[in-house]
Formats: structure tokens, C-alpha cells, sequence
């Protein structure tokens, strides 16, 4: 059998470079690579990445939960090599993180192209992206640059149905593994930081090229986008958003030929009853605190959605800053964690490098924590290794 990826082995090659006077080139921590990305972002994409809603309660909420666990080291249990493979409805990966969905990711790298920097940097590191909706690029060019790593498209279900299909259908074809049904966007959460300046990118015509390339979206313009821009941009506006319901579920599902995620679950009787209604994973997320600020931290719901998804896989994200977040939100039962706003940072500062470099680093550190505390595999960290410290 092949000796699993030793991602703690990337401290070796940063210190060993030291030694020819070589720095790493962006912050490996989240707090300094936060710092430099605030400073050379455009103040509208700066705002957009960093809003949360309301006084942001939630967002801190979320980064904070993490704090309030803590590992227990364990010794003489030969932890000399990990394995921290996963297995997602059927896809194997080598790790458990993926990145996931960042609207505006396109405008996060300096090229305005950030969802091929950032396809380009799954490809690397063999760590899935999961695609949103409102991308620069559209989801077949993105597709293009996964390399061999699986990719996700993550759907915001448009009020237009044919709209719709057709953009499941496009995401079938160029080849994504599965759909995220995006749950708790159908209307944009209340964000200071963009309304004291109304700054909304989207109306501004930006991330919508899926929209503006789709057949069915084009029907139901006068002028094409190319010809009336701001008209295309309204007309997104009226269809994006629709608040699904438990009928919407089964209509997508039988459209969808992929496995479908459910993103933004946070009761655990609706993850029973959406995979009752045939969904393959569970996304447990307060998408980062900026849709509601509705107090509670992602962390804390994590384990009633895990206890009753019983066994179908759970992804977690909301306030993963480093690989100690990750080794905790996975003691706590998810299968797999996304991380977002790190990476989309890593973007703005170093382009594609920038993120492969954070993502090897996450991963390095969540590597090093299960090698020092004793914990060789994820089931290992699931033997009641975490425990609640206040
Ligand atoms: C998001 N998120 C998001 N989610 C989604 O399903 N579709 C999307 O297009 C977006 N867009 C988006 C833009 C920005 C700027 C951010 C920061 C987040 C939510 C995202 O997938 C994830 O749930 C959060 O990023 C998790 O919170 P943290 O860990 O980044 O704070």
C-alpha cells in the first residue's frame, strides 16, 4: 500500500530552505495573512470578503467556538505516521479539507480571474474546490483547470426552473462530482460593512458569467449582457434568489444525476428529513456569519447535525482559520471541513501559489497536532479524544 501523504513533512521543506535563505513568501498563520491581504485588496472586495451580518456577533461566534475545545494528548500509540484520507460519497481524497464556495473569488486574485488561480491550485494539492454560483469564469472553464482533483459546483437554486436545470445540467457535464444546494442565500443577509458604502459586486455585473453564458438566462433578456451589461445585472437580481422547499427537494433531486449536498443545515431534524428526501451529504454551515446573525456558532450545532445524519457524511465550515480547527470540527464527527475565508486571503496576497502555500500549511499543522497528541487517523480522534474545556 502507498505511505499516505505526511503533510506535517512541509515544515521540513520550509526550514530546510531557511538554510539557503529562503523565507516562506506569504504568512503560513491566518491572523498576518489577513493583515497583508486587507492591505492590498480594493477596498469593495475587501469589504465584500470580510462582511458579516448585522454586528458580526456570529462570525466571531464562530471562529471563537473553536477555543472552548480542546485534545487530549495521548503517548505510546506509534501516531509515527497519519492517514488523513477521506471518503465523500464515493470520491476518495487524500485529505479531509476542501475549499468552499467563494462568490467572489474571481475578484480576490489580482487578475480578476481568481476561480482559475484557485482551480489551478486544487489541481496541486489535490484539495477539491467547490465552485459557486457566482463566478468571473464560467463553471466549464473552471472545470478545465482541476487537473485529476474532484471538483464541486455549488448551485444557487434560481427562481427560473428551466434556469435551473440547465445549470445542473452544465455542472454535470463539465464534470463535477457532486451539487451543493445552497440553502440560506436566497436573500442577501443584512452586511454593514457593503451597505455603508452600497457596494454590492454582483449588481455591478461581476461573478455572474454562468448567468450570462446560460441559454435559459439569455432568453429572458431584451439586449444580450455584451450589448446591456446593467440590464443583464437587474434581471439576475429578480431571479437569483428562491426559497426552496421541501418539494424543491425532490424536484432536484430527480433532475440531479450527480450525489447532492445540502449546505447551510443546521437543525438536526432537517438534516433527517433531507436525507430522507434522497440527499447524499449534509453541509453544516452558518456560511460564515454573514447571512444571520443569529448568535450561535456553526461548532456548536455540528454535533446534533453529525448524530442525526447517522452515518451519511456531514462537511462542516464556518470560522476554520488553521489545521488545529480542522483536526477539531473532525473529532466532532464532520467528514470533511471547508475552509474559506483563509484561502480566499492566500488569494489576494499570493495568487495560485498563495493558496497551495495555505492550504499545505492547514493541512501541515492539523498533520502535526494529530502526530504530537497521539491521534495516527480520524477515527482515532473520534474515540471521545476532544473534550469540551469551558
Ligand atoms: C461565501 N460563502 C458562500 N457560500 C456559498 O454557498 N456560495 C457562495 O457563493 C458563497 N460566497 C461567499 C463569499 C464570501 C466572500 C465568503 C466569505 C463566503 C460562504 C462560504 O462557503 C463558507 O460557508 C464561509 O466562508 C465559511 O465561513 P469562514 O470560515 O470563511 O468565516
Amino acid at each position: 500500500m502507498n505511505r499516505p501523504p505526511q503533510y506535517g513533512d512541509f515544515q521540513y521543506e520550509i526550514y530546510l530552505d531557511g538554510l539557503k535563505g529562503i523565507a516562506p513568501r506569504y504568512p503560513v498563520d491566518f491572523a498576518s495573512l489577513e493583515e497583508k491581504a486587507h492591505a492590498v485588496m480594493p477596498w469593495w472586495v475587501r469589504n465584500y470578503v470580510a462582511a458579516g451580518c448585522g454586528n458580526e456577533h456570529t462570525q466571531r461566534a464562530n471562529v471563537e467556538a473553536f477555543n472552548r475545545w480542546g485534545l487530549v494528548p495521548r503517548m505510546f500509540n506509534g501516531s509515527y505516521e497519519r492517514d488523513l484520507s477521506v471518503s465523500l460519497f464515493g470520491v476518495n481524497l487524500p485529505s479531509p479539507i476542501f475549499m468552499s464556495p467563494i462568490g467572489v473569488i474571481g475578484l480576490c486574485s489580482q487578475d480578476f480571474h481568481g476561480d482559475l488561480r484557485v482551480a489551478e491550485a486544487a489541481a496541486a494539492t489535490g484539495v477539491p474546490m467547490m465552485t459557486s454560483t457566482l463566478s468571473m469564469d464560467p463553471m466549464e472553464e473552471i472545470a478545465q483547470h482541476l487537473g485529476q482533483t474532484p471538483g464541486f459546483f455549488q448551485l444557487y437554486t434560481p427562481g427560473d426552473r428551466d434556469l435551473a436545470e440547465s445549470l445542473i445540467n452544465r455542472a454535470q457535464g463539465a464534470g463535477f462530482k457532486a451539487i451543493a444546494l445552497t440553502l440560506d442565500t436566497w436573500v442577501t443577509g443584512w452586511r454593514p460593512r457593503d451597505l455603508n458604502y452600497a457596494s454590492f459586486p454582483q449588481l455591478r455585473g461581476y461573478c455572474l458569467s454562468n448567468y450570462f453564458t446560460d441559454p435559459y438566462f439569455r432568453k429572458r433578456l431584451e439586449k444580450s449582457p455584451e450589448e446591456d451589461p446593467a440590464a443583464a445585472a437587474r434581471e439576475w437580481m429578480k431571479v437569483f434568489g428562491n426559497s426552496l422547499t421541501w418539494d424543491d427537494l425532490k424536484w432536484i433531486r430527480e433532475v440531479s444525476h450527480v450525489p447532492l449536498i445540502a449546505k447551510g443545515i443546521c437543525h438536526p431534524e432537517d438534516a433527517r428529513k433531507a436525507i430522507d428526501l434522497g440527499v447524499d451529504a449534509i453541509y453544516c454551515s452558518n456560511h460564515g456569519g454573514r447571512q444571520a446573525n443569529g448568535g450561535l456558532s456553526a461548532l456548536e450545532m455540528l454535533g446534533g447535525v453529525v448524530e442525526a445524519a447517522d452515518g451519511v457524511p456531514v462537511l462542516f465550515d464556518s470560522g476554520v482559520r488553521n489545521g488545529s480547527d480542522v483536526v477539531k470540527a473532525l473529532a466532532l464527527g464532520a467528514t470533511a471541513v471547508g475552509i474559506g475565508r483563509p484561502y480566499a486571503y492566500a488569494l489576494a496576497v499570493g495568487g495560485t501559489d498563495g493558496v497551495i502555500q495555505q492550504l499545505r500549511s492547514i493541512l501541515a499543522e492539523a498533520d502535526l497536532l494529530m502526530a504530537v497528541d497521539g491521534y495516527p487517523t480520524i477515527a482515532d480522534l473520534r474515540k471521545g479524544g476532544l473534550i469540551k474545556a469551558v
